[in-house]
């Protein structure tokens, strides 16, 4: 049977490792998770069963393995110590028989988006964003028409505009929506020329009118916002946001803080990028969504399997649109579809 294995690590530092650890949890602070989980070495989480392409009737299996650092720590830690322990992961993975390696979360925002620890390793490895990309603008397209907005008459926000995601979700957004409002790091020096850059991206795709801003604030002219910053902390508070805005929020951690679902009953947020797989997939471990549901990038890995793809599809900070396309094709011919938003 082809097989795959997916590096995880603690996106909510108490919740997750209560997952594995419970009794740990229980005892420690979360200052000392974050510090410790520079220490801890790479996990094997579980086996991942049942998951079966609709197309073709082949089964597939895989193995979860934690990196454990939280996002925090891996902005704080040299990029080197990062790698190391993602290759740690990648090659208890290749004991395992995995075919693919797929990387989770901040192990593909560290550094160069796989493409040092790939070289590292005998497997191919990818980081999901093609599919990611494809699932968050699917997911701010239908939860929009939940809430009857129309994509081609809104103002959509880009929230982490000059990153991985964010850039091509620009892009692919552009031709969609009246207007279009690029937000990058504000601090960051290079922040105004690479959004000059994702501008030029965008109204070469076609967007009709586009601002750029580092003003997290100026979310609040956006009837829709795609948020995909690696800030590892809510940045989007309940006073950002429009009256009956649209949120999807693809960060891990989220961007949108939690007050906003509290204190903003009128405004929408969805996760981006949550997948329905197909078969009975039982991932073997609690990793924070529903039973039978991935993350986009983690769906990528296991699209990529099933169709016997050994290839290091999305590699390095550039999403392309044609794999983006090709990715969400395969996708659904294997029977992956977006979770219900709304
Ligand atoms: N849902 C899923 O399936 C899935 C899959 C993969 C990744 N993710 C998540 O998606 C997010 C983006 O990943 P990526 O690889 O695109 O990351 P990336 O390439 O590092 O881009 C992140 C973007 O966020 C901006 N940013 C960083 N810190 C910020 C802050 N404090 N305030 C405002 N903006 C900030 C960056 O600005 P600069 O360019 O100035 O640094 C950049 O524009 C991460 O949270 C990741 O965990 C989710």
């Amino acid at each position: 049977m082809d097989s795959f294995a997916f590096v995880i690590h603690p996106v909510d530092p108490k919740r997750d490792v209560a997952r594995k650890y419970p009794l740990l949890a229980g005892v420690l602070p979360t200052g000392l998770i974050h510090f410790l989980s520079r220490f801890w070495p790479p996990v094997y989480i579980s086996h991942i069963t049942g998951a079966r392409s609709e197309a073709t009737g082949r089964e597939i299996e895989g193995w979860l393995l934690a990196c454990p650092f939280t996002a925090r720590q891996a902005l704080q830690l040299p990029t080197r110590a990062v790698y190391n322990k993602i290759v740690h992961a990648g090659r208890m993975a290749q004991r395992l028989g995995a075919q693919i390696l797929g990387l989770g979360a901040f192990t593909s925002v560290v550094g160069d988006g796989g493409v040092t620890v790939s070289r590292r390793l005998d497997i191919p490895v990818t980081t999901g964003h093609s599919l990611t990309v494809a699932m968050a603008v699917e997911a701010l397209r239908e939860a929009a028409c939940c809430r009857g907005v129309q994509m081609e008459s809104a103002a959509v926000a880009v929230v982490g505009a000059t990153g991985s995601i964010g850039r091509t979700c620009a892009e692919l957004l552009a031709p969609l929506v009246s207007r279009l409002i690029l937000i990058g790091r504000a601090g960051n020096g290079e922040a105004e020329s690479r959004l000059a850059q994702v501008r030029a991206q965008a109204e070469a795709a076609g967007a009709r009118w586009v601002h750029t801003s580092t003003q997290i604030g100026d979310v609040c002219e956006a009837d829709l916002v795609m948020s995909t910053t690696s800030a590892a902390r809510p940045i989007i508070h309940p006073q950002h946001l429009k009256r009956g805005a649209v949120v999807c929020d693809v960060a891990l951690p989220p961007d949108v803080s939690p007050k906003v679902a509290r204190e903003r009953g009128d405004v929408l947020v969805v996760a981006g990028g949550v997948v329905d797989v197909p078969g009975d997939a039982d991932f073997g471990f609690d990793f924070g969504l529903p039973p039978g549901k991935a993350y986009a990038c983690m769906a990528e890995t296991m699209v990529l399997a099933l169709d016997g793809r050994f290839e290091s599809y999305s590699l390095g900070k550039q999403v392309h649109v044609e794999k983006v396309r090709e990715i969400a094709q395969l996708a659904r011919k294997h029977g992956f579809r977006l979770s219900a938003v709304c």
